[in-house]
């Protein structure tokens, strides 16, 4: 049994489809990442999971249970909001409390549980405090305590830490991580940052113009991005675009914008595309190596250089452990990265071949749906 399961779900707004048509499931005490560009339905998506908007069309269930036409407060789910939306008269104390208030426990009992829950969320201490007197990120987590102290099923986090600064967002992050480990609590995060979806993902659910576009554990839509858009949206890369001029049963070769011919491998010949059709092909910055431009050059038949192009760097661009270069092939510009090596500076103007293995790129079709690796 799934903790959600959403079936064929439609959200229309006179006849726009804030979300389209959206089937999911989520496991039992799995993390699951809703990732997307804004305005593409997540908010709604997760409103409709907790009872806030009512689905145009399809169903949702919670722990097995048809939920669709159930107001929130008959849904064993817990909603955590980007504004954290805390009661700002009320102590902390009171806050994390008012759940259970709701509930019908009696004030001891509610006090001492509100205790246990700020402990859990590192807050005790702070319970005779109001929200203002507290920092971002402690009122995120009280927020977050006053959804876990109800022990809902299923608990919705949209976006909580979008207004927290780099260093406590990533606090944040692995406090959520932890919770969610020692609770083995459902939970479902809506979020646009690629990283913190990486972060704490067990399985991130991509977005986009309100449809599903693909769900799968963070390594699996990384490497093996359905679309284009996907690929683009996970991470910066290179996007080359050919022209299909020899295909093989195992690859297809397509001359590119940056001048060589690139090898495509592919493991199922049916789905790549044949002889004169476009192709786009994703160099990801992480995967090429770069070397002084004395050392050889793999020659393919003909002469023509392949899998390797040769330019000059343009730009070099420190980014702490890690540095970017922008290096101009004559044709194009293409950016890499590389760990920071101080005994290996590459310096602007310096010419330089870059080269990548072909396994570790990715290519799309002219309808922009990937064809070099295996279906998941
Ligand atoms: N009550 C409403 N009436 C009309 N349109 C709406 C309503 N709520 C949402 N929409 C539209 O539905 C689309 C999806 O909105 P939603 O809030 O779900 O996006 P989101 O993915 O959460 O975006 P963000 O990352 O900006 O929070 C948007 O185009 C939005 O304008
Ligand atoms: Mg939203």
């Amino acid at each position: 049994m799934s903790a959600i399961k959403l079936e064929d779900v439609t959200k229309s707004y006179g006849g726009f489809n804030a979300v389209d048509d959206l089937s999911l499931e989520v496991k039992e005490g799995e993390l699951l990442c809703v990732l997307g560009p804004s305005g593409c339905g997540k908010s709604t998506t997760m409103r409709m999971i907790g009872g806030l908007e009512r689905p145009t069309e399809g169903d949702v269930h919670i722990a097995g249970q048809k939920v669709t036409r159930q107001p929130p407060y008959e849904r064993d789910c817990s909603i955590v909001f980007q504004d954290w939306a805390l009661f700002p008269h009320k102590t902390i104390l009171e806050n994390v409390a008012f759940g259970l208030k709701m509930d019908g426990i009696d004030r001891t009992k509610r006090k001492e549980r509100a205790r246990e829950t700020l402990e859990m969320v590192q807050l005790d201490g702070h319970e005779n405090k109001k929200p203002k007197e507290l920092s971002g990120g402690q009122q995120q987590r009280v927020a977050l305590a006053r959804s876990l102290i109800v022990e809902p099923h299923v608990l919705l986090l949209d976006e909580p830490l979008s207004n927290l600064d780099k260093r406590l967002k990533e606090e944040m992050q692995l406090e959520l991580k932890d919770i969610h480990k020692e609770l083995d609590q459902t939970m479902v995060h809506v979020t646009h940052d690629q990283s913190e979806a990486f972060t704490l993902a067990d399985r991130i659910c991509i977005m986009n113009d309100g449809k599903l576009i693909q769900v799968g554990a963070p390594p699996d839509v990384y490497n093996n991005p359905k679309n284009q858009f996907v690929e683009e949206f996970l991470g910066d890369t290179n996007f080359l675009e050919g022209t299909v001029v020899e295909t093989a049963s195992d690859e297809v070769v397509a001359k590119t914008d940056l001048g060589c011919h690139v090898d495509i491998p592919v493991t199922n010949r049916q789905a790549a595309p044949d002889e004169g059709e476009s192709v786009s092909i994703s160099l990801r910055p992480e995967n090429m190596q770069l070397r002084q431009s004395e050392i050889q050059t793999i020659k393919a038949d003909g002469g023509d250089t392949r899998c390797t192009a040769s330019g000059q760097v343009d730009n070099v661009i420190y980014r702490g452990s890690m540095t970017r270069l922008y290096i101009d092939t004559g044709s194009r510009t293409i950016f890499v990265e590389q760990q920071y090596d101080p005994d290996r500076e590459i310096e602007e103007q310096q010419n330089i071949v870059i080269q990548w293995d072909p396994k570790r790129l990715v290519a799309f079709d002219n309808e922009e749906t990937q064809f070099t690796t295996v279906e998941n």
